[in-house]
């Protein structure tokens, strides 16, 4: 589950009685092992970053970023603080432009898809210091130096450990530099709830919301396409969530399955009934001239339109 990344294992600090002891196979802790090549990806990833993703931040040292990062594979891996990654994250820290923050729960790959690496919305996994530990993991071995590849600890098995340390602080970070309009995407079809009350959103990235460079937030509940929706808009922990930002004086909206984002889920799923386009868009449709014709885009956006006002449930 660390391998996720963030999000994914703070969620697992409540049913400590019902995990067994150690992970399969006698591996000493309950997450993933370090990544092989860690070290190359992280290059990898920060040179990509830095120099093509995104060229203005092209002062930036990998080097620098990657020597600040390893201090913390050399030490105990239950004894790894966020305060570990401050040079790191002030090496590779840059802003984040208005309006384009997403903050998320349970939506990793639909959010990392839908953010278009930071063309669309720039959630954290699309910051240099966020992309840079996406779905790695790593940790020095328990008495020895040299990492361990077999496994990592959870926040079961201790709450300082390297990866959960690295998205608090990472989190952390994101959230004090967000401005404008917040977004958040949460799952409706997560049987535990949209909105994890303990989680990195809730404890990491909420208390660090700058309020007067906040205009409004938005919450986007999204459900799996054909799948129950467990929770909606006004419901369960989406309600929680609602009137806690309200008690914080926040001005926000919850829209339920997000217009742009369910048509992306519905690329998935085109033959499903809720994806379905009715007669009218099909009719609108057939009437249009070839959508990349020379005037295309002025024709494009009307049938946008007629196609949100069919979609939408
Ligand atoms: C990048 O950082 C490394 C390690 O701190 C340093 O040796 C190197 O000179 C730096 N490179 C540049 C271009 O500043
Ligand atoms: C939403 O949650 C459900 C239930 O846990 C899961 O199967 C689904 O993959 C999640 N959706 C996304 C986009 O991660
Ligand atoms: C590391 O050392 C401690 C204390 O001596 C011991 O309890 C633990 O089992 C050791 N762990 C491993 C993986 O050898």
């Amino acid at each position: 589950m660390a391998a996720l990344g963030r999000a994914s294992s703070l969620l697992s600090l409540l049913p400590l009685l019902l995990v067994p002891a150690a992970g399969a196979g006698g591996a000493r802790w309950r997450g993933e092992g370090t990544s092989p090549h860690l070290r190359s990806i992280f290059l990898g990833r920060c040179a990509e970053y830095s120099s093509l993703l995104s060229p203005e931040l092209r002062d930036k040292n990998c080097t620098a970023i990657w020597e600040a990062f390893k201090v913390v594979l050399d030490k105990d891996p239950c004894s790894v603080f966020p305060s570990d990654y401050e040079l790191f994250i002030s090496l590779s820290r840059h802003s984040i432009p208005r309006d384009k923050s997403l903050f998320w729960e349970n939506n990793h790959l639909l959010v990392t898809s839908y953010a278009e690496n930071a063309r669309r919305f720039m959630p954290l996994c699309d910051v240099l210091y966020g992309r840079i530990g996406d779905f790695l993991s790593w940790c020095r071995q328990e008495n020895a130096s040299g990492l361990d590849y077999r496994s990592c600890p959870t926040s079961e098995d201790c709450e300082n450990n390297p990866v959960d340390s690295y998205w608090k602080m990472a989190s952390m970070q994101y959230s004090r530099d967000s401005t404008g309009v917040i977004h958040v995407m949460l799952n409706g079809s997560e049987p535990k709830g949209a909105y994890p009350v303990k989680g990195f959103f809730a404890d990491f990235e909420i208390p660090y919301l700058q309020k007067d460079k906040i205009t409004r937030i938005e919450i986007w509940v999204m459900h799996e396409i054909g799948r129950p929706k467990v929770e909606s808009c006004g419901e369960g922990s989406v309600k929680i969530l609602e009137e806690r930002l309200e008690k914080m004086g926040f001005q926000y909206r919850c829209i339920n399955d997000h217009l742009p984002v369910k048509l992306l889920m519905c690329v998935d799923h085109s033959t499903h009934p809720d994806c379905a386009l009715n007669s009218a868009v099909t009719s609108t449709r057939r009437e249009a001239p070839p959508l990349c014709a020379e005037h295309g885009a002025s024709l494009f956006i009307p049938f946008l339109v007629v196609l949100a006002s069919v979609i939408q449930p």
